[in-house]
């Protein structure tokens, strides 16, 4: 299916129902957006996100270079989910597999309704027909059909169905939707590609981010067959069948994947000071997390890889997610967000000690943030790999690899 146009609808904060906001267009090499006059002249509405989307009549052009507006993007599937439209598109995947292959409106209006956030995209808009890909695979069998799917085998309609549902969800590691008693829970795989035992490594991390008092994502590793899954549950769903608007810091930041290498902390301080609620509360809760990430070497903490909820007027940020602590050959490694002003990325605890003012913070709380944290990872370290299965080969590769390696104590 071809088409230049979707119909963006949105539930309204508290509503169990999506309505109709307007129209997103393929307009050149980006994608403009009109809200429609029936969500305009409603008594209830709001911004889809700001500035970017006022509620104005007209046609709403993001930067020429941009896919689409931020706040649509966040919605949509990434390099995970637009993997698995491309596979059901074309059979499989092969080498020659690049997802430019499909446009935008197409990973928009193919992926799962069950998405991040409180946006869905649809063909029509007078009638919402959600994608539910209903299914009962089974872990395991999810896990192997998201090998098969990388291998570039072919997979039966249920299992790519199975797959499809989860679509909905950002990021590039494979992962699926699943039921939990009525919730719905994201489940995030193992590659067999990997080179080490990730899921068990972001399992630990978000462990004791949870021990340190750090608001993150409740998650637990289970056992599919010989390996392992992460469960986490969904943070962006209310009561009787709500859901939470978000943005990621990418879009808060009035960034996107191409240049989001010039995000910084620093830069996303001064949005929570400007635009968040609670914001003393959320720039030591960043603090925290900066200092975290440091301490259990997770080097991927891009932009998007943090979000806050939107109400229509304010920003809250969201439990934290994706804590994901990566092996390194090296001694000393960068975050991806600069931690000061002067864009200084470099992952050493000292780093964070001399940022304090950015982030609201005397000198002697921001040492007291990291010694605490420290001293968490230290002392609960055993408890949390042996809660994961972490074989002795992998302790000694994490610990002082990834997960507090000595460089973080550098000091100019
Ligand atoms: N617990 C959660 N609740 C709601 N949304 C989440 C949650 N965890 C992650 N997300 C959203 O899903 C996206 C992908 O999840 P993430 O854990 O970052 O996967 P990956 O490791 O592939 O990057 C995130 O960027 C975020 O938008
Ligand atoms: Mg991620």
């Amino acid at each position: 299916m071809t088409s230049d146009t979707a119909y963006v609808w949105v539930w309204l904060p508290g509503e169990s129902e999506p309505v109709v906001a307007g129209r997103l267009r393929k307009d050149g090499n980006t994608h403009s957006f009109t809200y429609g006059i029936s969500y305009l002249e409603r008594e209830t509405h709001f911004p889809l996100y700001l500035p970017e989307l006022p509620l104005i009549r007209g046609v709403l052009r993001p930067d020429a270079t941009w896919e689409a507006h931020g706040s649509i993007l966040d919605a949509g599937p990434d390099y995970w989910g637009r993997r698995v439209i491309l596979a059901q598109h074309f059979g499989r995947l092969t080498g020659e597999s690049d997802t430019d292959d499909l446009g935008l409106l197409t990973y928009l209006l193919e992926s799962g309704s069950d998405r991040i956030g409180a946006l869905d995209f649809q063909a029509s808009p007078d009638e919402y027909v959600p994608r539910t890909f209903e299914h009962h695979a089974s872990l395991s069998e999810l896990l192997a059909a998201a090998d098969r799917l990388q291998a570039g085998e072919l997979l039966t309609p249920v299992l790519a169905d199975a797959l499809l549902r989860g679509t909905s969800i950002g990021g590039a590691r494979p992962k699926a939707l699943i039921d939990d008693d009525g919730h719905t829970q994201i489940a995030k795989f193992s590659s067999t590609t990997d080179t080490y035992p990730v899921v068990k490594a972001e399992g630990i991390a978000m462990h004791l981010a949870a021990q340190a008092g750090l608001d993150v994502a409740p998650s637990r590793v289970v056992a599919a067959g010989e390996r392992d899954v992460l469960l986490v549950d969904r943070f962006d769903r209310g009561d009787g069948g709500s859901r939470k608007m978000m943005v990621s810091a990418l879009t808060m930041l009035a960034l996107t994947p191409m240049n989001g290498h010039y995000a910084s902390y620093a830069d996303f301080a001064d949005v929570i000071r400007a635009r968040f609620t609670k914001p003393d509360h959320t720039l030591r809760e960043l603090f925290s997390r900066i200092v975290f990430n440091v301490i259990v070497g997770n080097i991927d903490d891009h932009a998007r890889n943090h979000a806050a909820f939107w109400d229509g007027s304010l920003l809250t940020l969201t439990p934290a997610y994706d804590i994901c602590p990566q092996p390194r050959s090296v001694g000393e490694v960068n975050q991806a967000m600069a931690i000061n002003r002067a864009g200084d990325r470099r992952s050493r605890l000292q780093v964070c000690e001399l940022a304090a003012d950015v982030y609201h913070l005397t000198p002697t709380e921001a040492r007291t943030i990291i010694d605490e944290l420290v001293s968490v990872v230290e002392t609960g370290w055993d408890d949390a790999a042996t809660l994961v299965g972490l074989d002795d080969l992998d302790r000694a590769r994490l610990r002082g690899g990834a997960i507090l390696n000595p460089s973080i104590f550098y000091r100019d």
